[in-house]
């Protein structure tokens, strides 16, 4: 039977935010995994980084910038962002009932899982690591298991760069994960969505006994089961088209684009400037 209200919501794009580039690690598997999709992404680069903010500032940042998404129509959102994520989940679930929401919660669960030192890492903001959602993933899947953590904020400024294997990289790597192999860890969780792209980085850096956890694809098979659910995948067999918003600047942001996802991808995209209007987000010109 047909279903009209499905039909309309399949060609509406897939919303994602975060902070800055961070989401960009999200969107390549959205596109990867889902490639008919439209998705509109925001970067709130006026506001970067969020990983040092107070949870309730990043809590009002992510609603202005959902409200946004919201009305360009979007289907579904992708907070791609655990800083994002960890403020305000459940205040987007509370305040937006009739849409999906898919968050990133740190990857925990395979972690420990699968270690066998018994001794897993994890990296994320420092604003991650203060919220519920942190606290009640260690509480429900790492019993029995050390858990060691470390705010890496340089991580975030280095893709923010577009600066992911130099030396400064390199060293800046070393420095952070240093405590956390000294502590014996086995799998590491990238609990943050700039870390993805540092991963060659950091491997490099912790040595083939280290399982880097990387929750990017698993985000995006996640959105892809939230549509068919609602009968919400988009049919068509054409790829879709991404526009980007920044409230930053959107020449830096494609620069950045260019190093991160490639060239091409920079070349062809779709860029585009918002301002901050108060607690709202506005498209803005030129
Ligand atoms: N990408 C964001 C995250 O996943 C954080 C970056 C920031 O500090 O703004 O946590």
């Amino acid at each position: 039977m047909d279903q009209p209200g499905n039909i309309a919501d399949a060609a509406r794009p897939i919303g994602v935010l975060d902070s800055g580039v961070g989401g960009l690690s999200i969107l390549r598997e959205l596109r990867a995994q889902l490639p008919a999709e439209d998705v509109i992404y925001v970067a709130d680069q006026a506001h970067i980084p969020y990983g040092t903010r107070p949870i309730e500032q990043v809590r009002t940042f992510t609603v202005g910038v959902a409200r946004f998404l919201i009305e360009q129509g979007v289907k579904l959102i992708v907070v791609a962002c655990n800083t994002a994520s960890a403020a305000a989940l459940y205040r987007l679930r509370e305040l937006f009932p009739q849409l999906p929401f898919v968050g990133m919660e740190p990857a925990v669960k395979p972690a420990a899982r699968d270690t066998r030192t018994g001794v897993i890492g994890v990296i994320a903001t420092e604003t991650t690591f203060q919220g519920e959602l942190y606290a009640s993933v260690v509480g429900r899947f790492a019993q029995g298991v050390r858990v060691e953590t470390r705010a890496c904020p340089e991580f975030v400024r280095l893709a923010e760069a577009g600066d992911t294997q130099s030396p400064q990289a390199h060293q800046a790597v070393r420095q952070c994960l240093q405590p956390l192999l000294a502590a014996g860890i086995d799998q590491l969780v990238l609990g943050c969505t700039h870390f993805p792209f540092l991963k060659e980085t950091i491997q490099a850096e912790t040595g083939p006994d280290v399982t880097i956890v990387d929750p990017s694809p698993a985000v995006a098979r996640q959105a892809g089961r939230v549509l068919e659910g609602r009968g919400a995948l988009n049919p068509a067999d054409v790829p879709g088209r991404v526009i980007y918003y920044t409230s930053g600047q959107p020449d830096r942001f494609r620069a950045v684009l260019g190093a991160l996802l490639g060239a091409e991808c920079a070349a062809a995209a779709d860029v585009r400037p918002v301002a901050w209007v108060g607690e709202t987000l506005r498209a803005a010109s030129g």
